[in-house]
């Protein structure tokens, strides 16, 4: 038998014909007034019932500092789900989830309340069956994880019982900083064991990002080409159109870097370089980022290797824009990038010597984000130069969102009579090779966790890397004035295209 064909009992044991359903089971929302509950959330835990995927007992509990009785919350969660759900609205299915909903009302610091939770929560394990299984998602900023957190110890909701779970869901962002993370994954961890902790990095919750483990490892193509010896240099971009909208008292102070590159761009950085884990079981592929995270370095000449911006009013869409410092709620002073560009090393055998430049921002050209493997020149070119003179250089594309899908760009032949050779592109789109249409990534996550299967949540290890990597970056930018000025609709202010041109390599316009 060869090894290709040897009998994995591990690797078997999950069989993919079966599908994952969660068991007996409540999930308890705080933050329910939230953007975030309102968009994604919700509606997420009704796709998840529609698709069948949720025992038919499960319960919705929404805690939060409003009046409701539990109608009012249903209508909140109906409107919701209307309004955003993936899938069909199906009166029947939308009963059943109704059936199980419920309010709480209360401030986190009110004991009263949260023993009022208590005993919701016991009588729906009575009538809707869910088995003493919780899960508690803090949708809430940071500051209040502590008191929730505290508060779910003193009313008993957090204590493990023996034939039931009960978890602990966090959004980012996970701290400001190195030390305020550590202080975070300990309040945490100090009322819910490790391995009952959720850390939600949504990123990772996309079709295309778990595709990128697939291209990887699953295929013999691309592996031996993806090392220092082909591949020039890596751009990860997520670029967005819209503003903050009416996040201002999110954003502000925390910037771009600390909203999306400490977590979303740097777990698709570590997916992209990391070593082939022993099996996608939460560990293994834990440690695998953990180790090549421990391995990314910062160049010396930060000044040389980072840019930030801000947008100011420009066109986008057809629309005049305002700048971030007219926002609502943001201050005309305030020094808060919406763009940030960093480039990082990776000192490993692999991939040595190759930069990996990482760019987020808001209000950009447009709504694109992609992980570009720009390979280096063939040695040699056997063509006359001008032969050659619209060719660039092969690249690998994989496209996160929107248009998911992979891109391979090589030289091919003009067709005529001279050798003439120019960049084409050959393209696998999600769309046209596959008729199921991808879940939403809180979809795949919420599931995740209500089934107990971690492997696509950070752990606190890897929250720490990311911000050991970070740190110094802020730090520089706080010593150095305030970021550039670029306008709505552009691709960033021009120190950012300096970076590139400093390094002789230009940003990709996706
Ligand atoms: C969030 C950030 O994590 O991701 C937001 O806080 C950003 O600022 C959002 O807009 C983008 O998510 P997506 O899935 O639309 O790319």
């Amino acid at each position: 038998m060869s090894p290709a064909t040897w009998h994995n009992p591990l690797r078997d044991a999950r069989d993919k014909r079966l599908a994952r359903i969660a068991g007996p089971c409540a999930l308890i929302l705080f933050g329910v007034t939230g953007d975030l509950a309102r968009k994604k959330l919700m509606p997420a835990v009704y796709d998840l019932a529609n698709r069948g995927l949720l025992p038919p007992g499960f319960a919705l509990v929404g805690f939060a500092r409003r009046d409701w009785a539990d109608e009012d919350f249903g209508k909140v969660v109906y409107e919701a789900v209307r309004e955003n759900a993936r899938t069909p609205f199906r009166e029947s299915v939308w009963a059943q989830l109704a059936a199980g909903i419920r309010f709480v009302p209360g401030e986190f610091d009110d004991d009263a309340a949260f023993d009022q939770l208590a005993q919701v929560i016991s009588e729906l394990d009575t009538m809707r069956g869910t088995g003493g299984n919780h899960a508690f998602y803090l949708s809430v900023p940071p500051r209040f994880f502590p008191m929730v957190c505290q508060q779910l110890a003193r009313s008993g909701l957090s204590q493990q019982a023996p034939h039931a779970w009960r978890r602990v869901v966090i959004e980012k962002p996970f701290g400001h900083d190195l030390a305020s993370a550590r202080a975070l994954n300990s309040v945490v961890e100090e009322v819910f064991p490790h391995d009952s902790v959720f850390r939600i990095d949504h990123y990772l919750g996309k079709e295309t990002v778990q595709n990128l483990l697939a291209l990887r490892f699953a295929n013999q193509l691309f592996e031996h080409i993806s090392n220092a010896n082909y591949v020039d240099h890596v751009q990860i971009t997520m670029a967005e159109d819209i503003g903050i909208g009416g996040r201002a008292g999110y954003y502000d102070g925390i910037g771009a870097a600390r909203d999306v590159i400490q977590n979303h761009l740097i777990q698709l950085m570590a997916l992209t370089a990391m070593e082939e884990p022993v099996s996608f079981e939460a560990h293994d592929l834990r440690a695998e980022k953990e180790k090549v995270l421990s391995a990314v370095r910062l160049p010396e000449d930060l000044g040389r290797a980072c840019a930030r911006g801000q947008y100011v009013a420009g066109w986008q869409g057809g629309q005049l824009v305002k700048g971030y410092r007219e926002e609502e709620g943001i201050s005309d002073s305030s020094t808060t990038e919406t763009f940030a560009a960093i480039k990082l090393g990776v000192d490993t055998r692999r991939w040595a010597g190759v930069p990996f430049y990482l760019r987020t921002g808001k209000r950009l050209g447009r709504r694109v984000t992609e992980i570009a493997v720009v390979f280096k020149r063939a040695p040699h070119l056997p063509f006359a130069r001008t032969a050659t003179e619209e060719l660039g250089q092969n690249a690998l594309v994989i496209r996160v969102q929107p248009d998911e899908g992979v891109t391979m760009r090589f030289g091919s032949k003009v067709p005529g009579t001279a050798m003439e050779v120019r960049d084409v592109t050959m393209d696998f789109g999600y769309g046209h090779s596959f008729t199921e249409s991808s879940p939403e990534a809180y979809e795949r996550l919420l599931l995740d966790v209500l089934v107990g299967d971690p492997p696509l949540f950070p752990r606190h290890r890897e929250v720490e890397l990311a911000w050991e990597i970070l740190d110094p970056v802020e730090r520089f930018w706080a010593r150095h004035g305030r970021p550039d000025d670029y306008v709505a609709g552009t691709w960033g202010p021009a120190s950012a295209d300096a970076m590139m041109a400093r390094d002789g390599r230009s940003w990709r316009r996706p």
